[in-house]
């Protein structure tokens, strides 16, 4: 598609030449372009605040310059063209799932927002989804429901398309499938000069393979095929355990993760959790063909729990189990590495999130805050799932050689800003001392997931030089002028 400028957003673009305030220059010429018309949302406006309170983390909530909602490949078209044209700093949000600050919405910009640009459609011929990347995982699955088929999609109703699957995406079909991003067919992306591509095996095939981990790196994605899993059955729920059976759970779950055979549908989570009312561990088992009590579950099933929720039924329904509550507006941040599958790894962890939620509770005594810690494995059939179907960035090829791992993720959600000035701080220290200790003991891997990342833990350094090499390749090649390096300000850069 050609670029063609209109006469009101020319004059605007001279106006930003000769020095004006970039915050109306942008705002103005997104507002003047007929194709965005009623699409832009201004401060004060009820649309604008509505928008504001969509974000999973209050951290993440900025109040941009505007925002532009595009409901189509056009109107992002349109967009891009007038940022790339004025200049203007942007930041990307699909979900709004992301928690640190400047992970999707911008402050000093405009917040590029695909919340309704949220819509799925599926090919019963060809088995493949469709899906609009503001769309959220619970709305995929009811739809897909009918059609007896499933997505690889996250574990909880409410995260976004967009992020999780440009990230990665951990999901139920792991063992069997891949990550998220491995199962995508063909991406539908929109460049930085407004042209707007499709990337697959066949076409772009190297923005095809680099996509598939890069996050809002290349270009903004606007639609993104998948191949569906047959059948809807998910077997799987919450199980917790007497404190006292810390031990016996570990190994329940590092015998469970090492025996875990080629395309498994069985995947076991270990969940560790504070607040007020105390400490309490818990497992997520799962089967996706909604087989019960699968014979891999054995180890775990001869525990004894102190209540479990585990029931069989379509995905679309089980999935919002495991949202629970998931309120919107609290102040969350997520962290993430990696160790070895051993219980000294594990135990490590356990250990220090004993040690500072005490000293988190300790100093802030009023304060309502959790800290989630989870416990799951990357394992080899999860990676060969990768490397089946085409490759992903995350480099975890060198991670997996000598078996499976242990990802960790800490999740600090606290009640106020005032509590979270004084918690965060703490709870930093507790990530340096885990990745201390494992280093320390000989456990520490050097790998961070993107979609658990904090702002610092520079995800892309770890995906190896090789998968860095290609990323940078195809930026070259496909943004020649670092748009989406220099004017994207939120999320991780290459
Ligand atoms: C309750 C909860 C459960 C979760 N469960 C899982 C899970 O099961 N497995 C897992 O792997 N992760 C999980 N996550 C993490 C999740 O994958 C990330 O938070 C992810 O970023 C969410 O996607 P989003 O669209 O909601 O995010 P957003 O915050 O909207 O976007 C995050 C980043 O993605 C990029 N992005 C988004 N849309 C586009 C686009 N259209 N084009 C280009 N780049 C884009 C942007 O750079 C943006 O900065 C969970 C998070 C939460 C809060
Ligand atoms: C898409 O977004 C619109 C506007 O936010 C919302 O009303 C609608 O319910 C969403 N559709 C789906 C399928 O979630
Ligand atoms: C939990 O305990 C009950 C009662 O002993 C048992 O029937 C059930 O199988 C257990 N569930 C799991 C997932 O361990
Ligand atoms: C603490 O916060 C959680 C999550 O918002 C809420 O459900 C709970 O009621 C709060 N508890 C107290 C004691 O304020």
């Amino acid at each position: 598609m050609k670029f063609s400028a209109a006469a009101s957003f020319a004059t605007l673009a001279a106006t930003a030449i000769a020095g004006q305030d970039p915050h109306r220059v942008c705002c103005e010429a997104l507002g003047a372009e007929k194709q965005l018309r009623g699409k832009v949302l201004l401060p004060g406006s009820v649309g604008y605040d509505a928008q504001l309170n969509t974000y999973y983390s209050a951290n993440a909530a900025l109040h941009a310059w505007c925002m532009v909602m595009p409901e189509s490949t056009k109107d992002v078209q349109a967009t891009v063209k007038i940022l790339t044209k004025n200049q203007c700093p942007f930041g990307i949000k699909a979900g709004g799932h992301s928690a640190f600050k400047g992970s999707s919405g911008i402050a000093k910009g405009v917040t590029v927002d695909f919340g309704h640009l949220n819509s799925t459609s599926y090919n019963p011929d060809t088995g493949i989804v469709s899906i609009q990347p503001g769309a959220r995982w619970g709305s995929v699955y009811e739809f897909l429901n009918p059609y007896g088929v499933a997505a690889v999609g996250a574990r909880t109703s409410v995260v976004g398309v967009g992020g999780f699957t440009t990230g990665g995406g951990y999901t139920f079909h792991s063992n069997s499938h891949g990550f998220s991003c491995d199962v995508v067919t063909n991406w539908e992306i929109v460049l930085a000069d407004g042209s707007v591509v499709n990337a697959n095996s066949n076409n772009n095939a190297d923005l095809w393979k680099a996509q598939k981990g890069a996050s809002g790196n290349l270009g903004f994605v606007t639609r993104i095929d998948q191949e569906t899993v047959k059948g809807t059955l998910l077997w799987g729920g919450f199980t917790s355990y007497e404190l006292s059976e810390r031990d016996n759970v570990f190994v329940a779950y590092l015998d469970f993760v090492e025996k875990t055979e080629e395309n498994s549908p069985d995947q076991a989570i270990v969940a560790l959790y504070y607040d007020f009312t105390g400490f309490s561990i818990r497992s997520i088992l799962t089967n996706n063909m909604g087989v019960a009590n699968a014979p891999a579950f054995d180890g775990f099933l001869a525990l004894s729990n102190t209540s479990s929720t585990v029931t069989s039924g379509p995905i679309s329904e089980i999935i919002p189990q495991f949202t629970g509550p998931t309120p919107l507006g609290l102040y969350a941040n997520w962290f993430t590495g990696m160790a070895t599958n051993t219980l000294e790894a594990l135990t490590i962890i356990d250990d220090l999130h004993h040690k500072y939620a005490t000293m988190m509770q300790a100093a802030a005594p009023n304060s309502n805050f959790s800290t989630l810690v989870e416990l799951q494995p990357v394992t080899n059939s999860m990676v060969d799932n990768s490397v089946k179907r085409g490759g992903n960035i995350l480099g975890l090829e060198r991670v997996v050689k000598d078996g499976p791992v242990l990802m960790w993720l800490v999740s600090l959600t606290v009640d106020t800003e005032e509590n979270q000035k004084v918690i965060l701080p703490i709870a930093r220290e507790f990530v340096d001392a885990i990745n201390k200790a494992e280093k320390k003991a000989g456990h520490w891997i050097d790998w961070v997931y993107l979609n658990y990342a904090w702002k610092d833990e520079k995800p892309f350094s770890h995906y190896g030089k090789d998968n860095i090499k290609l990323l940078h390749t195809v930026s070259k090649k496909y943004d020649h002028n670092g748009v989406f390096q220099k004017l994207r300000q939120t999320g991780f850069k290459l």
